[in-house]
């Protein structure tokens, strides 16, 4: 099968799972993939397939709180350039999904990327922290680069974040972490 008849194929029977639990448990982040994103933009293709660093797209991630998503002027920074006989780039499924971005960057609008991983707003968490603690991505963000959808695979609940600064003598005071 080509990996798009294998993405149809999950497709079906993730609608079908679906259908057997409507009414029923919040699954989502735990089985199968994240959530369904405005252009199907793959880190497979992205950070695995053509080695970009992470950080050359989160930008911000070893020096701030956030790690931040690339504006669409970054997007286009590659993709002014990258050459439409690249056979991939022609294959149907990417070309289409290629073609939603590049209107992004005509009607000079914002992509409305859905957050897969979302602290309450009385938590506090800082990236450059970690990043300077020696903590790798896959640590809490798992094997992105295998991933087609982003989708959460570590709890990073309070109990969680409170195991990991016990185990690692960093502060546990309610003050760290709310505000
Ligand atoms: C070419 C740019 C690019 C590269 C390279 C890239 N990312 Fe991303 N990343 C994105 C975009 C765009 C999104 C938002 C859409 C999505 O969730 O897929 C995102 C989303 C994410 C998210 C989910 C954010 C949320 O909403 O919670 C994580 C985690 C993440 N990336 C980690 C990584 C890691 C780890 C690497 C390296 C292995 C990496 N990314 C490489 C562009 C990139
Ligand atoms: C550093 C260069 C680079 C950046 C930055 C980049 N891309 Fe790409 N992108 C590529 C390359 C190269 C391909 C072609 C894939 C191949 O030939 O394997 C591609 C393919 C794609 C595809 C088709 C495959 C897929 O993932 O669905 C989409 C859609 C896409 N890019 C969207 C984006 C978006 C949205 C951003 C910004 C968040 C972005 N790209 C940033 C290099 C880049
Ligand atoms: C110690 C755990 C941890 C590590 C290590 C970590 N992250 Fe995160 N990441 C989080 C948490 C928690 C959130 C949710 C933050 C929030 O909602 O405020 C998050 C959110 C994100 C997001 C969503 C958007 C944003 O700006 O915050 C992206 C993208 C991301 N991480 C990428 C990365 C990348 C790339 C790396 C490695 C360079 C990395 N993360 C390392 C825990 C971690
Ligand atoms: C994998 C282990 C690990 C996990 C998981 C983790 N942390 Fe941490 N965190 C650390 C370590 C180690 C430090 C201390 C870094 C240092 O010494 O500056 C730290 C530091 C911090 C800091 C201090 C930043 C500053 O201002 O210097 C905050 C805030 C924080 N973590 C919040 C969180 C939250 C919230 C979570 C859960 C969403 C979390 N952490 C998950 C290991 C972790
Ligand atoms: C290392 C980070 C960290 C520390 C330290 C921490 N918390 Fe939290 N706390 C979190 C995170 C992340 C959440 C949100 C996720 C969750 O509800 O588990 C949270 C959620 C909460 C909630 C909301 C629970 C709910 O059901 O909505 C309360 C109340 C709370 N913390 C109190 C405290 C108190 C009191 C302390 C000090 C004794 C403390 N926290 C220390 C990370 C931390």
């Amino acid at each position: 099968m080509t990996s798009r008849a294998v993405r149809l194929t999950i497709g079906a029977v993730v609608v079908v799972a679906g259908l057997l639990l409507i009414g029923g448990v919040a699954w989502a982040s735990q089985a199968g993939d994240g959530p369904e994103q405005p252009i199907a933009f793959m880190h497979t293709v992205h950070a695995e397939q053509n080695d970009i660093d992470c950080v050359f797209c989160h930008r911000t991630v070893e020096t701030g709180a956030e790690a931040s998503v690339p504006a669409v002027e970054q997007c286009m920074f590659c993709h002014n350039v990258i050459n439409d006989e690249n056979p991939k780039v022609t294959d149907p499924f990417y070309r289409a999904e290629i073609a939603k971005l590049e209107a992004y960057a005509e009607n000079n609008e914002p992509i409305d990327w859905v957050r897969v991983h979302v602290m309450p707003d009385h938590v506090r968490f800082v990236h450059a922290a970690h990043i300077k603690a020696g903590f790798e991505c896959a640590t809490c963000h798992g094997d992105v680069g295998s991933m087609e959808r982003v989708k959460q695979v570590r709890s990073l609940n309070m109990g969680d974040c409170v195991a990991c600064h016990r185990e690692n003598d960093a502060p546990t005071d309610c003050t760290i972490c709310h505000r």
